[in-house]
């Protein structure tokens, strides 16, 4: 039509998550959501707050900044809170890409990192992981001005380690971005680097590991004359009043999200072995979602039919990730429906197994056996 910047012409845009309508009976194990309720004194937090609806909220979320503080050990002047981790990694890329400078980052990865670059007219150079998801560091070019790594990352799960990000951070003129979004569930963080490396910004969320995907609370710890540039192209309030309030309280709660966490990752344990046993590969994952490889029966397939009875899972329509179904980590129960339903699909039968497991009470069994193992 000629009105719009052709670059926004031109691009496809991000495509979010499905997110079935309100009031239908999905068990959602596609955006990696938590399972579990947040802290009980966020609603506490949140009503209170709603007292004080009519004023603006402090700018630079003062509460909150001072919360995560306390917690992480930093000064507040190294903080920024954001709408979500997405709206830092906008605030980033705005702050540090113009038009036809160079940002790379891993494949496959957090799309987003590919629809921000477009919107800005950026030059999105994306390097493929190698087949186990380690990253080949040697294509990260010196000139980037941003470079984008998930660690985890998603869809893997998988971790790079902290010795290669440094090397890439020493190496790059422009600003390392770790996006620790399932930092919460991995071994360790990288924190570290930012005392030894001034170009790191790390971004965390409240979404995953503090159940608040629905209120949008994320934040960014960067060295000072990051954090005061990106603050300059941020909307003034850009976190609201409730999120200010239910930030602070989540996080004033951290015992709550450590029982979850502990949840979640025994659980990862039951998923994993349950999809082995279908005969699915599975890369070694530190968050809240495991990557499963299936060769022996369409990954589409078994998309489309867990659909069909009520569950819904990620399935990427690209080459690398065609065999490849993204899983995240629900409670017990909805595990054990889940491999059930698989199995129904695929037939119960597996390369790895060589037999069918004929009913599905026998496979209960070996699950509740094996249930019983793992906690004993
Ligand atoms: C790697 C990664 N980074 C960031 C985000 C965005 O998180 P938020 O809900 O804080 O915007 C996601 C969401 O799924 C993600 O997978």
């Amino acid at each position: 039509m000629g009105i719009f910047r052709s670059d926004i012409e031109k691009m496809k845009g991000y495509t979010p998550g499905e997110q079935p309508p309100p009031g239908t009976e999905y068990l959602k194990l596609n955006t990696n959501e938590n399972p579990y309720p947040p802290s009980p004194r966020v609603k506490e937090a949140i009503l209170e707050e709603m007292e004080r609806l009519r004023l603006y909220p402090e700018p630079m979320a003062d509460r909150l900044r001072e919360r995560i503080s306390e917690i992480y050990q930093v000064p507040a002047e190294n903080i920024l809170a954001g709408n979500g981790s997405d709206e830092l990694l906008t605030m980033v890329t705005r702050t540090f890409a113009d038009k036809g400078d160079l940002v790379v980052f891993p494949t496959p990865t957090y799309t987003l990192y590919k629809t921000l670059c477009e919107i800005q007219g950026a030059r999105c150079y994306q390097v493929p992981f190698r087949e186990d998801f380690s990253l080949n560091e040697d294509f990260i070019s010196q000139k980037a001005k941003i470079v984008f790594i998930a660690n985890p990352n998603s869809p893997s799960g998988t971790v790079v380690a902290e010795d290669v990000l440094a090397r890439i951070a020493s190496r790059i003129s422009g600003v390392l971005v770790i996006d620790e979004a399932y930092v919460d569930f991995a071994r360790k963080n990288c924190q570290g680097l930012l005392a030894k490396h001034k170009n790191v910004i790390i971004l965390r969320t409240l979404s995953k590991s503090f159940s608040l995907a629905g209120l949008r609370v994320g934040y960014a710890l960067a060295e000072k004359t990051i954090i005061e540039n990106l603050h300059k192209v941020k909307d003034s309030y850009n976190v609201s009043r409730l999120s200010i309030a239910g930030g602070a309280a989540a996080l004033g709660d951290i015992a709550w999200m450590r029982e979850n966490m502990k949840k979640i990752i025994a659980s990862r344990r039951r998923l994993v072995w349950g999809l082995k046993e279908l005969g699915f590969s599975i890369y070694p994952s530190e968050s809240n979602f495991v990557l499963a490889r299936i060769e022996f029966y369409p990954a589409e397939q078994i998309y489309r039919q867990l659909k069909r009875r009520k569950i819904l899972v990620r399935y990427y329509d690209t080459p690398v990730l065609k065999d490849c179904l993204r899983i995240s980590i629900g409670t017990d129960q909805d595990i054990k429906r889940l491999i059930v339903e698989i199995a129904e699909i695929t037939g119960w039968k597996s390369p790895q197994q060589k037999v069918e497991c004929a009913k599905l009470k026998e496979f209960e069994n070996i699950y509740h056996s094996q249930k019983r193992k793992t906690e004993g």
